[in-house]
C-alpha cells in the first residue's frame, strides 16, 4: 500500500503539472514549498530541524486537510500562518506568486492528500 501510494504520488503531480501552460504548479511546490513541507508533502523537508516550532502541515493526512477549504488554502498560502493564528514559520507568499501559482498549489497538495474541498 505505501509503495503505490508512493508511486502515485508523483504520477498524479505529473497529471497537475500537465494541465497548465505556465511553470508547472509541481514544480513551484518544488520550488517554495518542499524545503519545509518535504517533496512528498509529508511535513519533513529538508529546512525543518528539531529546533522548529512548529511542524509543518502533513499534506498527506486526509483527516487533517479535509478539515481545510480551497479558499482556507488560498488564504494562508498568500497571506501566511500568522494571518490565521497559525505559526510565522509558514510564510506569507502573495509577493511571489501570481494567483494562478497559488491556484495550481491547491490542486497539487489535494492530489498529495487526495481530499476533496470542504463543501
Ligand atoms: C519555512 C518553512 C515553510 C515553507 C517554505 C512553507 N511552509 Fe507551509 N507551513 C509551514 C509551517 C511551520 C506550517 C504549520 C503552521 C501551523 O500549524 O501553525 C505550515 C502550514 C501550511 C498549511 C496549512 C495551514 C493550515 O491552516 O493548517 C498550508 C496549506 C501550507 N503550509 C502551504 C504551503 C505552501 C503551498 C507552501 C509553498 C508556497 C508552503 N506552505 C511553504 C512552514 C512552511
Amino acid at each position: 500500500m505505501k509503495n503505490t501510494i508512493t508511486l502515485l504520488i508523483p504520477l498524479m503531480l505529473m497529471a497537475v503539472a500537465a494541465n497548465t501552460s505556465a511553470t508547472q504548479p509541481s514544480e513551484v511546490y518544488n520550488y517554495y514549498c518542499a524545503q519545509c513541507h518535504g517533496s512528498d508533502g509529508k511535513g519533513n523537508g529538508p529546512n525543518v530541524t528539531k529546533d522548529f516550532a512548529t511542524d509543518p502541515r502533513d499534506f498527506s493526512k486526509v483527516e487533517d486537510m479535509q478539515k481545510l477549504s480551497d479558499d482556507d488554502i488560498r488564504n494562508v498560502i498568500l497571506n501566511g500562518g500568522a494571518s490565521v493564528s497559525k505559526s510565522s514559520l509558514m510564510p506569507a507568499w502573495s509577493g511571489t506568486l501570481s494567483d494562478e501559482e497559488v491556484d495550481g498549489l491547491v490542486g497539487v497538495l489535494r492530489c498529495i492528500s487526495q481530499s476533496k474541498a470542504k463543501l
